[in-house]
This record gives structure tokens, sequence and C-alpha cells, in this order.
């Protein structure tokens, strides 16, 4: 039975990987959406991969969310423990409680491993005038080359409705992600079903096309209700692993 439930996995990962256009995807049994514990499961998935992956000295960039919280939850003593790892936030305030910010989930995966961690601190709204002169600070400066040098990045991906209610966006911003259809957001991007941005928060940290020089990002998201937010990410975005769920993972591949 279990042999079978993991082929029948590894059949629908491929296929997956075929739709979204990515290289690998690693999908756990259930729907978070209805089963809490299955974001552990991608949080433990996520951890592996990671683990596979880290070398010495790595820099791990993190985003917030209660996925990637999930994954700091499921963080253990990695077989690399004397690697010296340094976690990094890669994105400012966002606008999530605490235990999901992305200060906190890098604090709390530094302390599993036994590694260091960079926090940025940048508050959930930026003005044009704060943003430039916080962009000069060089203790900010120096986290962003931080986060330029990272190897790995592990981020969350969300619905961009749900996204923009849950950090209280303005209503002008509710108004702005209807109009132009935003289905999808990551790090403070959001964008439209065919992966365009329509939308960037400003704060500070990791830009997008950061993603595309030399680093191996790892987006953890899963659950039917993600299952257009997930693929219109993939659209345009860059080569990642995706450690994703049954239930998002059919609810996609239905529509193709
Ligand atoms: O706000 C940080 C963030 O990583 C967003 O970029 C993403 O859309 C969201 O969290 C995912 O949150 P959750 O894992 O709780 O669905």
């Amino acid at each position: 039975e279990i042999m079978k439930d993991v082929s029948g996995l590894n059949h629908l990962e491929k296929q997956l990987e075929k739709v979204l256009g990515i290289s690998r995807v690693v999908i756990v049994p259930g729907d978070s959406d209805v089963q809490p514990w299955v974001k552990n499961e991608m949080g433990r998935a996520c951890v592996s991969e990671m683990e596979e992956r880290i070398k010495n000295d790595s820099i791990i960039a993190v985003t917030g969310g209660t996925t990637v919280a999930a994954v700091a939850e499921m963080m253990h003593p990695l077989k690399h423990l004397q690697a010296n790892l340094l976690f990094v936030s890669a994105r400012g305030g966002l606008g999530e409680q605490v235990e999901n910010q992305s200060n906190t989930i890098c604090a709390k995966m530094a302390e599993k491993v036994e590694g260091s961690y960079r926090m940025l601190h940048v508050p959930d709204q930026l003005s044009e005038e704060s943003y430039s002169s916080l962009i000069e600070e060089p203790s900010i400066r120096e986290v962003l080359s931080l986060i330029q040098s990272a190897a790995i990045i592990i981020h969350g991906i969300g619905d961009a409705k749900t996204m923009a209610k849950r950090r209280r966006s303005s209503e002008e911003l509710l108004k702005k992600i209807d109009e132009e259809n935003a289905v999808a957001e990551a790090f403070g991007y959001y964008f439209d079903q065919n992966g365009k941005i329509v939308h960037k928060v400003k704060t500070i940290g990791i830009r997008l096309e950061n993603l595309y020089d030399n680093k191996t990002p790892i987006a953890v998201a899963g659950g039917r209700s993600k299952a257009k937010a997930i693929e219109a990410y993939f659209k345009e975005g860059p080569q990642s692993i995706l450690v994703t769920d049954e239930g998002a993972a059919e609810e996609i591949l239905n529509h193709n």
C-alpha cells in the first residue's frame, strides 16, 4: 500500500515538473488546507532538500508565512552541523504576525542548527523617503549583500487576495489586486495568472531578479486553495525546487 502511494506521488511529481517547467517537484501526501499537519510534512521535505544542497558557510535566505514557519519547526541538527550556516531574512516587514515573520523564522532555524542569523529591521510600510534613507544604512546594506550571496532561498507562495487581506493592505491595493486580476504573491510581489508582476510591496530585501543568479530557490507552498497561485508564479518564475502537497498538485494537474 505504502509503495503504491509513493510511486503514485512520484508520477504526480513528474507530471507537475512538466506542467510548471521546473526540474524538481516534491509532493507530500494530503492537503494542508484541510489537514494542518501536512504543512509540517512539507516543512520536513523542505529541510531534506536543503540538507542535500548546503555547503560549508552556506547562506540561506528565508521569507515569512506559516509554511516557511513550518520549515523552521521541522528543522533539526543537520548532518553538516559544523557547516557554519548563516540564515538571513530575505525581506523586510510584510505585515505578518511575529511568529510568521522572516526575522523570527531565520532566528529559529539558526538556533536549531547552531548556525547564526541576521535580521532585516525594516518596517512594514515604507514611504519613498524612508525607503531611500534606509537603503543607505550600512547595517541594511550589509544584510542586502548577504542576501545577494545566499546560495539557497526558502520562500512561500500565497494567494494574492488572501495575502493582501492578511497584511491589512489599503483599500487602494485591494482594488488594484482585483482590477489587475492578481492571483499569486511571493516575497512582496503580486502576479497575475500569466506570471506578470502587477504590484511590488515597497520594502527592502531580495528582488525577483536575484533569484536568477546562481541560487537555488526552494518554494514551499501547498493546499488546494493555492493551486492557481503556484501555477501563476511559475509561469515566469525562476528555476526552483517546489515542495508542495497532493491537494495543490492534483488541482493544478486537473486544469492542465
Ligand atoms: O508574507 C510572507 C510570505 O512568504 C508571502 O510572500 C507568501 O505569499 C506568504 O507568506 C505565504 O504564507 P503561508 O505560508 O502562510 O500561506
